[in-house]
């Protein structure tokens, strides 16, 4: 995910995976906090950039067979379980069949690619979806993304982690991170702000 090392000493790929805890804690605060998606059965779950794909694995403990997970990963990495349908060695940036699809997308995005991933993330969506992302809290910042994203898409909802996440060698890194909700169906937008809010444990 994101963070703020000289290109040479970052991870191949972005390869930040996410602690599970965190995807456990956002799952069941979404799911609390009234995602209604009685409507679509089975909801269709979507993890771009997925690894390990702790996102999938998340909401299947959480929903069970009611959810039907996909996840893209350009490199080549294992089915896990918790993985309906695997789309390895797949770059989820390359146009592809899906169009209107997904009813959630979530995910920890490789930071350098943030706004193409959101960009994707919108074309595969259902109109009243919900994107998720993880991301560093500066995501809010620069004028480049002002006009790039924020005036064109800003999220309803950011939960703010109070807690920084561990992402390698077991060290945080000297970054605030934040879960990124947009919620399509609102609308949100840059004059309306949004909602802030601590995702604790
Ligand atoms: C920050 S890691 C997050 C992995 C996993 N979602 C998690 O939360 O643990 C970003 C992942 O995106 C993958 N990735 C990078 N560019 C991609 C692309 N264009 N298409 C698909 N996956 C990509 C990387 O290989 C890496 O596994």
């Amino acid at each position: 995910m994101s963070h703020r090392l000289p290109s040479d000493q970052r991870q191949p790929s972005d390869m930040y995976p996410t602690p599970y805890e965190f995807c456990q804690r956002i799952v069941t605060t979404l799911i609390e906090n009234g995602g209604d998606y009685t409507e679509d059965r089975p909801l269709r779950f979507l993890e771009p950039g997925c690894g390990d794909a702790p996102f999938c694995r998340a909401i299947k403990e959480a929903m069970g067979d009611r959810v039907e997970t996909t996840g893209v990963e350009t490199r080549n990495v294992l089915r896990r379980g918790w993985v309906d349908a695997l789309y390895s060695e797949t770059d989820f940036l390359t146009p592809n069949k899906y169009i209107n699809r997904f009813n959630i997308i979530m995910t920890n995005p490789p930071f350098s690619l943030a706004r193409e991933f959101l960009a994707a993330s919108i074309r595969m969506c259902k109109p009243t979806a919900r994107i998720i992302f993880l991301l560093r809290l500066a995501w809010l910042e620069s004028a480049t993304r002002l006009d790039r994203v924020h005036r064109k898409i800003f999220p309803s909802m950011v939960y703010v982690l109070p807690d920084r996440p561990k992402f390698i060698n077991n060290k945080t890194d000297s970054s605030a991170y934040a879960f990124f909700v947009y919620d399509l169906s609102q609308q949100s937008t840059l004059n309306h702000g949004c909602q802030l809010s601590l995702l604790t444990k």
